[in-house]
């Protein structure tokens, strides 16, 4: 027998108990909780019992998470499709040896760092300026890892925002870039192209868009241009000048590159030392990974907390609720993170994976998300463990009584969640509003809450930089454990690959160049709809 199988048998011996009846063990919220560096993760509501985490920590130590984890960090080329070491760790670290095939690489890492604060401190006191003064505005052109990290980091640290105004455009979608260069003064403005390639179709097209604005109005356009990329041929190939290209190396991902260069429109919006700040949260981060037990280690807890869910229980879904409106780019951010690092169908070794593959991540900022699809989350039929995330202070001193209220929703959800509201509790609200017999008993089933549905919580004191990389941080290192259980590489992402280029085919297709005969006809329909817009 598995331990896979002993984690069922024991959800299946379990399936009669509540969440609320294991309260009956007056420590359990203490005992399913853990507080690190002013984090406090409480999994208490869920149904997992001392019996399931022992087993979990058992399934942790049998995959050897512990010794991928130290390879990781010692720069093992554990990205074994792709022949790569994976060290983002390195990018945040403050200095110290790290090592890559007996190549120490943090000198390079923060003489990085060193050009990007001389830039940024430049940029945003005006020692580097536009052709019609200092900067104003900001506008990151990149996509996926180098779009997502850092415009939810800079929504997250708005109460540090003192630089320029940073923008970000993504989408190949001309709306995107149109509406975001409105209003914006072509002299005035600051364009960083952000791609490790260089040559992702979205990134570039726009690019180029924001060239020939700037063109109408600049001089030399180029010189208000700054490239972040691996790929320097192609960023001098755009004109854009080696002092203002700031690179990062093949063992970073995209989606964790925030850390380095990527982060670069933080940086210019919050200025260096705050941005040091998230760096060191998340370094923090990574010594509690890399030093604590795995029973109180807060990454893999929050790993084996969603194998429970998502490979135990069956749970499809994962909802991530930030009770924190700065975080509201945070479950876009961990789609990325989580669904393109472990949303994939074979092991490392080319087999099929015995179990399902990571969750599909989807959320919405509290209380928001309440008034739109909390509904299906508390009387659907279908379970969504929920992961709420809370501040025990806001920003806004004098608006102390609208933070009270924010965390007494957020609380009440989980309960919610977990305690729900019986047949009996529902007919007794009915007779207390009058009713009674059919129409009673009709009333009263609507408002039944099964209740018993997971959920964790993790508080931080207030929505610091320092407590932003932690959680980035936390979050990432979660998704490499559970890529480590299911023995999945989270550090690929071939499954994007196919619809770019279909996507590239296609482009002569709608332009009328090819007749597209080759494709489907579900497709050429389409295709020739849109090409002669006849709807
Ligand atoms: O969508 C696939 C992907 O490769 C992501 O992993 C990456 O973050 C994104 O495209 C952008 O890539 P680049 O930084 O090379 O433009």
């Amino acid at each position: 027998m598995t331990i896979w199988d002993e984690l069922k048998d024991h959800r299946d011996a379990n399936s009669g108990l509540r969440i609320l009846d294991l309260f009956h063990d007056d420590h359990r919220a203490e005992s399913f909780s853990r507080r690190v560096d002013g984090l406090l993760f409480d999994f208490s509501k869920t149904a997992l019992d001392a019996g399931a985490m022992s087993l979990l920590l058992e399934l942790a130590r049998s995959r050897a998470v512990e010794g991928r984890r130290d390879a990781m960090f010692s720069g093992a080329r554990i990205n074994e499709t792709e022949g790569r070491a994976v060290l983002h760790t390195a990018l945040r670290a403050p200095g110290g040896v790290v090592e890559l095939d007996g190549q120490d690489v943090m000198p390079g890492v923060l003489e990085t760092r060193s050009r990007m604060t001389d830039f940024a401190n430049a940029v945003r006191h005006g020692g580097i300026a536009g052709q019609g003064g200092t900067y104003t505005d900001v506008v990151n052109i990149g996509i996926g890892g180098s779009d997502l990290g850092p415009a939810m980091a800079t929504l997250a640290l708005a109460p540090w925002a003192d630089g320029p105004r940073v923008h970000y455009v993504s989408n190949i979608d001309g709306a995107h870039i149109h509406d975001t260069l409105a209003g914006l003064d072509p002299a005035r403005t600051l364009v960083i192209v952000a791609s490790k390639t260089f040559t992702t179709v979205e990134t570039m097209t726009n690019a180029r868009t924001a060239r020939d604005w700037m063109a109408g109005a600049v001089a030399d356009p180029a010189t208000q241009f700054a490239a972040v990329s691996s790929a320097t041929d192609k960023t001098a190939a755009f004109g854009i000048p080696p002092e203002r290209v700031f690179g990062f190396e093949d063992w970073v991902g995209g989606r964790y590159s925030l850390w380095g260069p990527i982060g670069l429109g933080v940086m210019l919006a919050v200025g260096p030392e705050p941005f040091g700040q998230m760096l060191a949260g998340g370094h923090a981060m990574d010594t509690h990974f890399r030093e604590a037990d795995l029973a109180d280690n807060l990454p893999v807890l929050l790993a084996l907390v969603g194998i429970w869910h998502n490979q135990i229980c069956g749970h499809a879904t994962r909802a991530v609720l930030p009770y924190d409106q700065r975080l509201a780019r945070l479950p876009a951010y961990l789609q990325q993170l989580e669904m393109e690092s472990n949303g994939k169908r074979v092991a490392m070794d080319g087999t099929n994976l015995e179990h399902d593959s990571g969750p599909i991540v989807w959320g919405e900022p509290g209380t928001n998300g309440q008034h739109a699809f909390y509904q299906l989350i508390h009387q659907g039929t279908r379970i969504v463990p929920c992961e709420f995330l809370l501040a025990a202070e806001g920003h806004e001193p004098d608006l102390a009584h609208q933070h009270r209220l924010l965390a007494a929703n957020c609380l009440a959800q989980s309960e919610a969640l977990m305690r729900g509201r019986s047949l009996k509790e529902a007919r007794a609200l009915m007779a207390g509003k009058g009713l009674s017999g059919d129409e009673l008993e009709r009333q009263a089933r609507h408002r039944v809450f099964p209740g018993n549905r997971p959920s964790t919580t993790l508080l931080y004191k207030r929505l610091t930089p320092f407590a932003l990389g932690q959680i980035i941080a936390l979050y990432e290192h979660r998704v490499f454990v559970e890529g480590v259980i299911l023995g999945i590489n989270s550090f690929d992402q071939w499954g994007v690959e196919l619809g770019k280029e279909l996507a590239l085919a296609l482009e002569p297709v709608l332009s009328g160049e090819n007749d597209g005969a080759d494709k489907d006809a579900s497709t050429r329909q389409l295709a020739r709809a849109v090409r002669t817009s006849s709807l």
